[in-house]
């Protein structure tokens, strides 16, 4: 009885968002890629996929879901690595998927700013604004697939942090359907604007717990005339902090990414990628992939950068060093760092993390943690890699062969979880970076924020969203 009550009641909603949006795009079959995570650790079970065309739909939505106490997990480019856009297993929640909504509305290059819908693909925002001679500078693996909402959602990092910032710092204005279905707009662009709280900067990073975000204004900057990608071996992760300190004293503001890659790492790319080779002829501990711009000409940026390296080497931060000669040897160096993640999951499951430390800090945390590891499991193989120039590294752990199977490690995850964050924590960091808590560090959260930061969290979750109906367990 009870069942055919329920069965009835979802008819009755199914048909209601048949109503809102067309059939063609309620979707209750074959939702296996919505269902799953990018990691493939999450499998959830959707009550339905519904793909809205705008926020006027979605805010009816969101009032069908309220009446009927239907949660919604909200869904952009489905890349999350925290298995922030799955549904739970209930069967009973509503994956709200904003692809449809991808139109560019509007390019000011005086404000420089560009206003686009919140399905748009991250890689076709960049493409459109290189069309119009501009940058929008966040740039990560995931580009091709991930899409603004989510970057919002997420607050993403990347690897342009170091110079132009993650997403919260792009972002201009917003519209976003809350929790009520009100639609909050606020598309305004403007550098100023001190009239009371910045809401905006509530939904980001908020990871669909507060709101739908549905249109964001962005920060657009010249685009760069002259690029330089260079790749280092060194022998340590302190002399890289050094080689970021020289660098920074000789490029200043034109470093816009430096990042660690360990041998391990990057032995993964060349054995799992196809076409991937090395960039240096020798094998090295430890190296950086970093990269510099300039709005101005290419020799001027070719003389810091051939000094900085030449002070390196002098003071034995560096043994070895190889510039790209063109765009397609850069994009051949971007592939050795930008395909870690793909090679390592190809190479056995890791225990993962994304991890921040005040960059002084990085090499100690490194050294500490690494012998904790190393100590109580010997052989452990340590994936390390990441934005060294942001103080985030992706820390993942893959199991010692000779004592364990992948199964076997992953009966500690917890253990290994502790250990790591525990160490974060001594130095003052943070459990996640960059990729968001999603479901995967809710608990986890509990043991490194205050009372008071989660108290005022639960606070804003509870004036926003009273009912609970916006991607429940997560976060918090
Ligand atoms: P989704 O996965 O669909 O959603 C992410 C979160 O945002 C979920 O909690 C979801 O509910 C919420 N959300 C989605 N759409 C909306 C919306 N419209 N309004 C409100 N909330 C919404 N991340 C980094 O920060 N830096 C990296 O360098 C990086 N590299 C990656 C490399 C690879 C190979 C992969 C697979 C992932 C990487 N990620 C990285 C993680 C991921 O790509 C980012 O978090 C990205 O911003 C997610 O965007 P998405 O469109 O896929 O969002
Ligand atoms: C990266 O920097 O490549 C990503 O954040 C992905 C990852 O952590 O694996
Ligand atoms: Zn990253």
């Amino acid at each position: 009885m009870q069942n055919v009550r329920m069965q009835t009641q979802n008819n009755s909603f199914l048909d209601g968002l048949r109503t809102i949006v067309g059939a063609s795009h309620v979707l209750t079959d074959d939702l296996g890629f919505y269902e799953l995570d990018w990691r493939k650790k999450y499998h959830g079970k959707a009550l339905a996929v519904v793909k809205p065309a705008n926020a006027g739909e979605i805010s009816q939505i969101i009032k069908l879901c309220a009446a009927h106490r239907i949660s919604i997990v909200p869904q952009a480019g489905h890349t999350s690595l925290v298995g922030g856009s799955v549904p739970n297993e209930s069967g009973e929640q509503l994956v709200l998927n904003v692809a449809r909504l991808n139109a560019i509305r509007a390019i000011d290059l005086v404000n420089n700013t560009m206003t686009v819908e919140a399905g748009c693909i991250l890689q076709t925002v960049q493409e459109t604004a290189t069309a119009h001679d501009r940058l929008y500078p966040l740039s990560l693996a995931a580009e091709g697939s991930c899409q603004i909402g989510g970057n919002i959602g997420t607050n993403a990092g990347g690897v342009q942090v170091l110079r132009y910032g993650n997403t919260r710092e792009l972002i201009m204005g917003i519209e976003v359907v809350l929790p009520s279905g009100e639609i909050l707009e606020s598309l305004r662009g403007l550098r100023k604007d001190n009239t009371g709280y910045d809401l905006k900067q509530l939904f980001i990073g908020a990871e669909g717990t507060l709101g739908i975000v549905t249109a964001a204004v962005l920060k657009l900057y010249p685009k760069p005339r002259a690029t330089q990608t260079v790749i280092v071996g060194l022998q340590s992760p302190t002399a890289a902090l050094k080689l970021l300190n020289l660098m920074r004293s000789h490029l200043a503001e034109r470093l816009t990414a430096f990042e660690l890659i360990s041998a391990l790492s990057l032995s993964l790319v060349l054995k799992h990628i196809p076409g991937q080779r090395a960039a240096l002829a020798d094998q090295f501990p430890w190296y950086v992939l970093l990269e510099a711009n300039d709005s101005q000409s290419i020799a001027q940026l070719e003389l810091a950068m051939q000094t900085a390296l030449e002070e390196a080497f002098e003071a034995e931060l560096i043994q070895d060093a190889v510039l790209s000669k063109n765009e397609t040897e850069a994009k051949q160096f971007w592939g050795l760092r930008e395909n870690i993640t793909e090679a390592q999951t190809i190479e056995s499951k890791n225990i993962k993390h994304d991890i921040s430390v005040p960059i002084s800090k990085i090499a100690e945390f490194i050294e500490r943690t690494d012998a904790l590891l190393e100590a109580k499991y010997p052989g452990v193989r340590i994936v390390n890699f990441g934005h060294l120039g942001d103080g985030n590294l992706h820390y993942n752990i893959a199991h010692p062969v000779a004592t364990h199977t992948e199964a076997s490690w992953f009966a500690l995850y917890e253990e290994v979880n502790e250990l790591v964050h525990d160490s974060v924590h001594h130095f003052g960091g943070s459990i996640s970076a960059e990729h968001g808590i999603g479901q995967l560090k809710r608990e986890q959260i509990k043991r490194y924020k205050s009372d008071t930061e989660l108290k005022v969290m639960r606070a804003i979750k509870a004036a926003l969203d009273p009912l609970g109906i916006m991607n429940p367990g997560k976060v918090i």
